[in-house]
C-alpha cells in the first residue's frame, strides 16, 4: 500500500471513531470530507489528511440555500428551519450509516443518496439518515446495507455558467455535477473501510438528485469499459433536470449575478466575500418564473456526451418512479385564463417560439379535457418537468427498467420522501399507511439484491420489467400492477422538441 493512501485511511479511521454513535443496529459517521474545492472550481481529490480537526457529527455543513419568490408562501407553510448556523461553502462531505452485521465478514451493498431541491436547496441529511431502509434491507435480505448521503454545491456556487456569449471562458459549468461524481468516486474508493462493497453501489435519488443521476448514467455508459463504473444500479424518483438553460439564458443569469455583486468580471466575483455571494445567490434566484429556480445543469461536452435515446439498453438496471401530482407545487394557484396558462408554460421555456408552443399545447392539452386552467397547467407541468423525463428514460431502457407511481394523496412532488425515509413512525407518513411504507421501502431496499425489486409484503407484487409499459401504482386504496397510463407516451412524444434540450 502506498504511504499516501495509508495516511488517508488512518485519517478516516480517526474521524470515524470520534463520530461513532453506538446503536445495536447501526452507527452514524457524519461529515467526512470527500474533496476540497475552491469557489467555482471543480473539486480536488482525494481530500487532505486532517487528524487535528475532528467533527463530532453534531454540526451539519450546508450549502447556502436560496428560494424563488414563488416558493415563499410554501416555506412559511413548511415552517422553515433556520439553517444559517450550518451554512458554509465548505460542504463537500458524506455521511454514512453502515449496518453492523460484523459476524458475516463479507462486504455489504451500498446505497448512495443524492438529494433534491431544484439545484438550489437541500442537503444530505435533510430527509433522514437511511436507518429505516437499512432495517428494511435486513428484514428482507438478512444482509443489510451501507447508506451514504452526499452533499454537493447549489445555486450559483454549483451551477454558475456563462453561456457561449461572454468572454468568461474560465468558468467550468456544472461544478455541482463534478462534486457528485467526486463523491461517487470517494464511495467507490473508501466504502470498503465501512463494510461497503464497491461492486454493488446503487444510487438512490429524488428530483434534482434524480435529474443529476440521469446525467451520471449517460456519462457512465459513455465511458463504459474504460473506467471502473461508479455505480451498478440507479433509482430515480421524480427526475427533474431543470430543462437545461439555453446559452442565452445562462448569459442573462451570469450578467444578473455580476450586476447583483457590483462586479464586472468573473475574477472579481470570485473575490467577493461569502456573505455577499449568498445574498447575490438569493437575489438572482428570487425572481425566477413560477416553477423554476434560475440554476440547473447546462449542456456541455464534458457532461452530456450524446443523446440519451442512443444509449444501449443493455446496461445498469434502473427503477424510475413518479408521483401522481408532480406538477402541483410548480403550478401558480391563480391561473384561470387560457392566456395565463400559455404564459406560465412559456416562461419556463423562454427560447421556444411562442406561436409553436401555443399550437403544441392546444393540441396536446386541449382546454376541453380539463375542468379548469389550473388542472390543465398542473398536468402540463407534471409532464414537462418530471413525467416525460421518466418516460424517455424508461422507454430508452425498457428491458432494464422498472417503474412505479406513488399515488398516496396528495401525491405531490417530494411527498414520497416521507415513505422513502420511513423509520418506524407511521405518524410521519402522509395518510399513515404502513403497508405502502413497507412495500415502497421493500422495492428500494431489495433492488440491490439482484433481480426485480420485491415488496416483501404478502400479496403485493414486485416491480415488473417496464417493457411495453407496465409498472406498479402505490395508493392507499390498493397496490396494483398495471399499464403505466400515468406516463403518456403520445404527449411526451409531442413535447419532445421542447425537452430535447435536456438531452441534446
Ligand atoms: C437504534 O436504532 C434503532 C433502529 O433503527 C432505533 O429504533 C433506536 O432508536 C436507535 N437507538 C438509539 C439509542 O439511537
Ligand atoms: C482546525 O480548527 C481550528 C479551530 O477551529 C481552525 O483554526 C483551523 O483552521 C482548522 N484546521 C483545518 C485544517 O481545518
Ligand atoms: C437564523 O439564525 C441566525 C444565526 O443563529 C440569526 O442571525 C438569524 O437572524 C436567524 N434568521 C431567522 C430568520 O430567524
Ligand atoms: C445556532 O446557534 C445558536 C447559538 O449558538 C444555538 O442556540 C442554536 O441551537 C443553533 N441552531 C442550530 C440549528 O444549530
Ligand atoms: C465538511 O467538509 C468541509 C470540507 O469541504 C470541512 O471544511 C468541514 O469541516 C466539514 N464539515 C464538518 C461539519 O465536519
Ligand atoms: C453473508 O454474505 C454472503 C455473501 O455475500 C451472503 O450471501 C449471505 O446472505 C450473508 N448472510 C447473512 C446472514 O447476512
Ligand atoms: C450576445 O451579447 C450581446 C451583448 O450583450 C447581445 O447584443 C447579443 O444579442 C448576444 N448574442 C446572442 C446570440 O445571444
Ligand atoms: C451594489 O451597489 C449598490 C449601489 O451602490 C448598493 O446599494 C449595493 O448594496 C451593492 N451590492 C453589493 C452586493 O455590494
Ligand atoms: C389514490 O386513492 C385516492 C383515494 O384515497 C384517490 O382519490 C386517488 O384518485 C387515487 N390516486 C390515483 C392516482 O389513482
Ligand atoms: C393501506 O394501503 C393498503 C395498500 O393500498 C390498503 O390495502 C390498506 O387498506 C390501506 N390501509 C389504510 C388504513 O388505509
Amino acid at each position: 500500500m502506498v504511504p499516501s493512501m495509508l495516511s488517508h485511511i488512518l485519517s478516516l479511521c480517526t474521524a470515524l471513531l470520534s463520530h461513532l454513535k453506538s446503536n445495536t443496529t447501526y452507527y452514524t459517521f457524519a461529515n467526512i470530507q470527500y474533496a476540497t474545492a475552491t469557489r467555482f472550481s471543480p473539486p480536488r481529490y482525494p481530500p487532505p489528511v486532517n487528524r487535528r480537526n475532528i467533527s463530532d457529527g453534531s454540526q451539519e455543513s450546508i450549502c447556502p440555500q436560496a428560494y424563488p419568490a414563488w416558493q415563499f408562501s410554501m416555506i412559511s407553510f413548511l415552517g422553515g428551519e433556520n439553517l444559517s448556523n450550518a451554512t458554509t461553502e465548505q460542504l463537500l462531505n458524506v455521511s454514512l450509516v453502515p449496518a453492523v452485521e460484523t459476524a458475516n465478514k463479507s462486504l455489504l451493498p451500498v446505497v448512495v443518496w443524492i438529494h433534491g431541491g431544484g439545484f438550489v436547496q437541500g442537503y444530505k441529511s435533510e430527509d433522514g439518515n437511511g436507518a429505516g431502509l437499512i432495517s428494511r434491507a435486513v428484514e428482507m435480505g438478512g444482509e443489510g446495507l451501507v447508506f451514504i448521503a452526499i452533499n454537493y454545491r447549489l445555486g450559483l456556487f454549483g451551477w454558475l455558467s456563462s453561456g457561449t456569449n461572454t468572454s468568461a471562458q474560465t468558468i467550468t459549468p456544472n461544478v455541482g455535477l463534478h462534486d457528485q461524481l467526486t463523491a461517487l468516486r470517494w464511495v467507490r474508493d473508501y466504502a470498503h473501510l465501512f463494510g461497503g462493497d464497491a461492486d454493488r453501489i446503487t444510487i438512490l435519488s429524488e428530483s434534482a438528485g434524480a435529474g443529476s443521476a440521469l446525467i451520471h448514467l449517460a456519462k457512465l455508459l459513455a465511458s463504459d469499459g474504460q473506467h471502473a463504473p461508479l455505480f451498478q444500479r440507479a433509482i430515480l424518483q421524480s427526475p427533474y433536470t431543470g430543462l437545461s438553460p439555453s446559452s442565452r439564458t445562462q448569459t442573462a443569469t451570469y450578467r444578473a449575478v455580476l450586476q447583483a455583486a457590483n462586479v464586472s468580471s468573473f475574477q472579481e466575483l470570485g473575490r467577493r466575500d461569502s456573505r455577499t455571494l449568498q445574498d447575490v445567490n438569493q437575489a438572482v434566484i428570487a425572481p425566477s418564473p413560477y416553477g423554476s429556480f434560475a440554476f440547473a445543469p447546462v449542456l456541455d461536452q464534458a457532461t452530456f456526451p450524446f443523446p440519451l435515446a442512443e444509449i444501449s439498453t443493455k446496461h445498469t438496471r434502473k427503477v424510475v418512479a413518479t408521483n401522481s401530482k408532480e406538477g402541483l407545487i410548480f403550478t401558480a394557484p391563480n391561473v384561470q385564463s387560457e392566456q395565463s396558462y400559455m404564459s406560465a408554460v412559456a416562461s419556463l421555456v423562454p427560447e421556444f417560439p411562442p406561436d409553436a408552443l401555443a399550437r403544441l399545447l392546444s393540441s396536446l392539452y386541449p382546454t376541453a379535457s380539463y375542468s379548469n386552467q389550473f388542472e390543465r397547467l398542473e398536468t402540463t407541468l407534471s409532464d414537462l418537468l418530471i413525467r416525460c423525463t421518466a418516460e424517455y428514460t424508461l422507454s430508452a431502457f425498457a428491458e432494464t427498467s422498472h417503474a412505479y407511481q406513488y399515488s398516496v394523496p396528495s401525491g405531490s412532488h417530494g411527498a414520497d420522501l416521507h415513505y422513502t425515509f420511513f423509520d418506524g413512525d407511521v405518524e410521519d407518513l402522509p395518510e399513515h399507511n404502513l403497508t405502502v411504507a413497507l412495500a415502497l421501502q421493500g422495492y428500494l431496499a431489495s433492488f440491490r439484491l439482484g433481480g426485480a425489486p420485491e415488496a416483501g409484503v404478502d400479496g403485493v407484487s414486485g416491480l415488473p420489467v417496464y417493457g411495453q409499459g407496465v409498472g406498479v401504482d402505490l395508493n392507499i386504496t390498493g397496490i396494483t400492477e398495471e399499464a403505466t397510463t400515468w406516463l403518456d407516451k403520445n404527449k411526451c412524444q409531442g413535447l419532445r422538441d421542447i425537452l430535447d434540450g435536456a438531452f441534446a
